[in-house]
């Protein structure tokens, strides 16, 4: 059976950077709750003017740098955000526009901060069934403009970013092994941008009850989120005959220390093995996991041959999963 691999990565965060201490004069936090509470020194934020697709942008030329490629040769584009452009057009058709890449289809992917590795068994089921021969996935996340400045239980976790990868039809025995994609509505409440859809259309009223923001009941979220990836990790490697000694390195999404901590307990790997960044950039959300992906490709922490897991976690509530050999 024909196999989709990962051939390139790239990222790009914005250049300006927040730190604990800055957020100290915005909300009553300070950055000793927070590094201990969640492991986030800083993270960037994007500028006034810049969207989603502009982040994105920059991340896929990075990519098809990478892979040696013109934004022509793509056949498929897929954008996995939560905070995209505009409720529509797609940040990905908006992204094909940017990059010039006229032969490729355009949509984009809501999973939250699932939303990469989802957008990855998209790419695979596309490669693999010989529907697209490349397809063009990134991860891009300006949470600063959707974060409410006065809710300290919100506005010190997330960041903003983009990370992209080139996937294509494998040769030889490395690639994508499998990817697994799972939901449960009914916590839907747990992480979530209630207004500007059509339950809580723009409205004055909307406005005054701040629904245009992110709202998180984060204690629960992170109770849940701790169960729900020891089992899938396990799982993963259980579905694929790999023991946790088999493994290189996991790339989890980048939410919080005490639940990457946690999950890699769960298989026994020590902490040289899991690929954390949330210290520079919090929680970035579907950008999390390709941009920690890209930094562990370009500082040599895969090689060729690895065994390589990605996993992620978030609103919907969304968790998926992928093992790769590199
Ligand atoms: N600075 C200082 N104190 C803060 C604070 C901040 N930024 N944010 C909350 N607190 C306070 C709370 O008000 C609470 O005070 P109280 O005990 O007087 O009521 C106390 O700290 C504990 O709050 P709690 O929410 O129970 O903390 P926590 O240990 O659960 O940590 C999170 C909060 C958000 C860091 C954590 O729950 C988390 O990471 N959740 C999961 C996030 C996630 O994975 N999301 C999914 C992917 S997007």
């Amino acid at each position: 059976m024909l196999r989709a691999r990962i051939v390139s990565t790239g990222s790009y965060v914005p250049e300006k950077i927040l730190t604990n201490h800055d957020l100290e004069k915005i909300v009553d936090t300070s950055d000793e709750w927070i590094f201990e509470r969640t492991g986030i020194r800083q993270r960037r934020m994007a500028a006034p003017k810049q969207t989603a697709s502009d982040l994105a942008y920059e991340a896929s030329k990075a990519a098809l740098d990478a892979a040696g490629l013109k934004p022509s040769n793509l056949d498929l584009i897929v954008v996995a955000t939560s905070t995209p452009d505009m409720l529509f057009p797609s940040t990905a058709c908006i992204l094909q526009e940017k990059l010039g890449a006229k032969n490729a289809a355009a949509f984009d992917v809501n999973a939250a901060c699932s939303g990469f590795v989802y957008g990855l068994s998209v790419a695979e089921a596309y490669i693999k069934s010989s529907l697209a021969e490349r397809v063009l996935l990134v991860g891009s996340e300006v949470f600063s403009k959707f974060l409410d400045w006065e809710d300290r239980t919100t506005c010190v976790l997330f960041g903003d970013g983009a990370g992209a990868v080139v996937v294509e039809p494998a040769k030889g025995d490395s690639g994508i092994i499998s990817t697994h994609i799972y939901s449960d509505g009914k916590h839907q409440d747990l992480i979530m941008l209630p207004g500007g859809g059509s339950k809580y259309p723009p409205s004055e009223e909307s406005l005054k009850k701040k629904r245009h923001y992110i709202k998180m009941k984060g204690n629960e979220t992170f109770k849940v989120a701790v169960k729900t990836l020891e089992k899938l990790v396990v799982d993963t490697l259980k579905k694929n005959n790999i023991k946790p000694s088999q493994l290189a390195l996991l790339i989890p999404h980048q939410a919080n220390m005490r639940i990457i901590k946690a999950t890699a307990k769960r298989l026994g790997l020590p902490m040289d093995r899991v690929f954390t960044n949330l210290e520079k950039y919090g929680n970035t959300s579907a950008a999390s996991v390709p941009i920690a992906l890209d930094e562990a490709v370009r500082t040599q922490r895969i090689k060729k041959g690895d065994y390589v897991m990605l996993e992620a976690f978030g609103g919907g509530l969304t968790w998926a999963s992928a093992l790769i050999k590199w």
